[in-house]
């Protein structure tokens, strides 16, 4: 293992890191995703330099030619997109398709629940914020009441703060985006509480009105999920040594969930959030002679070696043990004196049911633990295994899908079928098949002889297990979506500028990947349990030059984009793709022709892709459902004026003014997106 026992360098200071990302820390050697597309247009012998005969050679002759010739005989666009693509945008404006109008609902500080403290510009206390909207919207559902598509719950992920956006004392100073205020080696315990509390989940009743917009219901079923919530750990790890802490000396409690990114939604329609880039929240400044002797389960997934944690929560005055657990170093004689187990108790899925203000989040541990983007669920098949697919959010990382040991009861079921079942890591060979390697005890290599004594083991390294068992190192797997026509999986790859030049390949000229693609795969037999599946590239996204559609053509004016995210599938197969481009990169260099981050939407038949919605400068587009009848559209805006630099932050000159206006803190927003004629968006 000595390997994985290297220090890591302070993740700032990574080559192409980019806020909010995990340090890239996967040293196997495993083939990445581009070895894999060399090797396979390699073998064809398609001649290298040629993007068309690359992309020829990774969708695979039968597929591209079956889907060229629907494209072709498809009359002038796809009846999948009804709408006029709108235009690339670098304005700090919401530009929607005509005949179509939005509305910003539940930004930042939005009152909730409990006394309904109103937002003050920054000014609300922390214990105010846990009666609030959270910060950073992200992953999100619509929970119909009563199956209404008028009144329902809005499940709404806060995937990390801004300080200087969230404290109102922090106005006038030169902050960066990544920025806390530290004085004499301690944070204001307050701003400290704010922050945990704006992590986490709001769950909020909104409903429509008579004149046609949303509004926030005050309702007892309104919640706020934090990072200080108390939560269960359920599954393999439950009860485990590697779980032990001070708080929770049999392993079975843990505080909060932090970095909520994606989400997911069981076929028992109940919340799952994922915890991704959680490492970094905590520090541990063991040494073993002078150097950093971090575990295997904390180096290998970034969290910090010495100095402080990415908040510095470890350091609130007062010392209080709700902020203290961020210090994962040794302090005790056994594990239950101190949290050197505690960053153990993240990197899960965890469910909770939203329609239950009650309901008590459980982490299910049998989903493995990695940088988890989010998880989506197959649909669950009566008699069959319940299955979902979760990626790995890093450079070079895996995506994952687990496969429950119990059938799906649509009577009984409930989230213990998520604690027994396989855990799985995906190959990807070159001649467009792939292989699920099972982590488990005694297969792929994950036996005690090669330090994996247990399941147990094996689900807090997933990521060592999947390296072990020769999983396929991708570029950064995003969000996933399953066409409920199909049973087609597709996956985001949102770039992965890390890629040396000599990783280089017909299919990705390009020295980093900064745009990114969209892969696909169809699991053998239709079976999404099944031991295979078969792949292709849906998108290689990019401008004009740098592109391809599964059809075969390039990307045009409609459709040019880069950093695919967010993904999702609506009822009638319409694919929507949601960008994120780190705010450093946005409208600079490559990408300065593909604009702000946007929404688009694919035909997943013909490979067409149409702009339907660009955003405010600094945010990224991530978090979409429409109600039932898809006659309203849910979006999120995450970090507006995310580029304002220390100086013009001190100077009050924000670089987006939305959704408040100029001069005042931008926050994230959710967007509702309606028809002026009323019908189904997307047509
Ligand atoms: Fe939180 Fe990978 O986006
Ligand atoms: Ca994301
Ligand atoms: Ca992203
Ligand atoms: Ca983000």
């Amino acid at each position: 293992m000595s390997q994985y026992e290297k220090d890591y360098p302070d993740h700032t200071l990574a080559p192409g890191y980019e806020h909010g990302d995990e340090p890239p820390c996967n040293l196997s050697d495993n083939p990445t995703f581009y070895d894999v597309v060399d090797a396979r247009t390699s073998r064809r012998g398609f001649m290298v330099g040629g993007l068309a005969a690359a992309a020829t050679g990774v969708f695979g002759a039968g597929l591209a030619a079956s889907s060229a010739a629907q494209a072709q005989t498809a009359p002038a666009g796809s009846p999948l997109l009804g709408f006029k693509a709108v235009p690339v945008s670098e304005a700090d404006t919401v530009v929607v398709p005509e005949g179509y109008k939005v509305q910003v609902l539940i930004p930042q500080g939005t009152p909730i629940g409990g006394s309904m403290p109103a937002y003050r510009d920054g000014a609300n206390t922390g214990a105010e914020q846990a009666m609030q909207v959270g910060a950073h919207h992200d992953g999100m559902h619509f929970f119909p009441i009563n199956g209404s598509s008028t009144d329902g719950l809005l499940a709404v992920n806060h995937e990390y703060v801004e300080a200087r956006t969230l404290h109102a004392a922090y106005r006038g100073k030169e902050v960066g985006i990544d920025d806390v205020v530290i004085e004499n080696n301690t944070r204001v315990a307050d701003e400290v509480l704010k922050e945990l509390n704006a992590h986490g989940v709001s769950v909020v009743r909104v409903r429509r009105g008579a004149d046609g917009n949303w509004a926030v219901v005050q309702d007892p079923m309104n919640r706020r999920v934090t990072g200080l919530t108390p939560m269960d750990i359920a599954g393999p790890v439950r009860g485990t040594k590697h779980v032990v802490t001070k708080y929770s000396p049999d392993g079975t409690k843990v505080r909060g969930t932090l970095n909520n990114c994606a989400h997911g939604v069981t076929p028992w329609n109940t919340y799952m959030t994922a915890e991704e880039n959680w490492a970094g929240y905590f520090r541990n400044a063991d040494q073993r002679d002078g150097r950093p002797a971090l575990p295997r389960e904390h180096a290998r997934y970034g969290v910090v070696a010495g100095g402080r944690s990415r908040y510095g929560w470890e350091l609130a005055i007062g010392g209080a043990d709700d902020y203290a657990r961020f210090d994962a170093s040794t302090k005790g004689a056994a594990a239950t004196d101190d949290y050197r187990n505690e960053p153990n108790a993240f990197g899960w899925m965890v469910e909770f049911n939203p329609y239950d203000p009650n309901s008590v989040p459980v982490k299910r541990t049998a989903l493995g633990r990695f940088a988890h983007e989010g998880v989506v669920f197959a649909p669950a098949v009566a008699g069959r295994p319940v299955v979902c697919y979760s990626g790995d959010d890093s450079r070079f990382e895996y995506i994952y899908k687990f496969v429950s040991a119990r059938p799906y009861d649509p009577a009984t079921a409930n989230g213990a079928l998520l604690d027994q079942g396989t855990l799985y890591a995906a190959k990807f060979n070159a001649d467009g098949t792939g292989e699920w390697l099972a982590l488990v005890p005694g297969q792929n290599g994950l036996t005690p002889a090669n330090g994996f004594a247990d399941l147990a083991d094996i689900l807090v390294n997933t990521r060592l297990a999947a390296d072990r068992a020769g999983a396929t190192k991708m570029d950064r797997p995003e969000w996933g979506a399953v066409d409920p026509k199909t049973g087609e999986v597709y996956f985001t790859l949102t770039n992965n500028t890390n890629r040396t030049l000599v990783q280089t390949d017909p299919v990705n000229p390009r020295a980093r990947n900064q745009f990114g693609q969209i892969v696909r795969w169809t699991e053998a037999g239709g079976d999404h349990a099944a031991a295979s599946f078969k792949w292709e590239l849906f998108v290689i996204a990019g401008d004009a030059a740098q592109s391809r559609t599964v059809a075969g053509r390039a990307l045009n004016a409609d459709s040019i984009f880069a950093c695919p995210d967010g993904l999702w599938i609506d009822d009638d197969s319409r694919l929507w793709i949601q960008t994120d481009i780190g705010e450093s990169e946005q409208n600079r260099g490559d990408l300065k022709v593909v604009g702000n981050n946007c929404m688009l939407a694919a035909d997943p038949r013909t490979g067409e892709i149409r702009r339907f919605l660009t955003g405010p400068m600094g945010q990224e587009v991530t978090g979409v459902i429409t109600t039932p009848d898809q006659t309203t559209m849910f979006v999120n805006f995450q970090h507006p004026g995310a580029g304002t630099s220390r100086a013009d932050f001190a100077a009050g000159k924000f670089q987006s003014a939305f959704p408040d206006g100029a001069g005042k803190l931008p926050r994230s927003a959710t967007l509702v997106i309606t028809k002026v004629d009323g019908g189904k968006i997307g047509t």
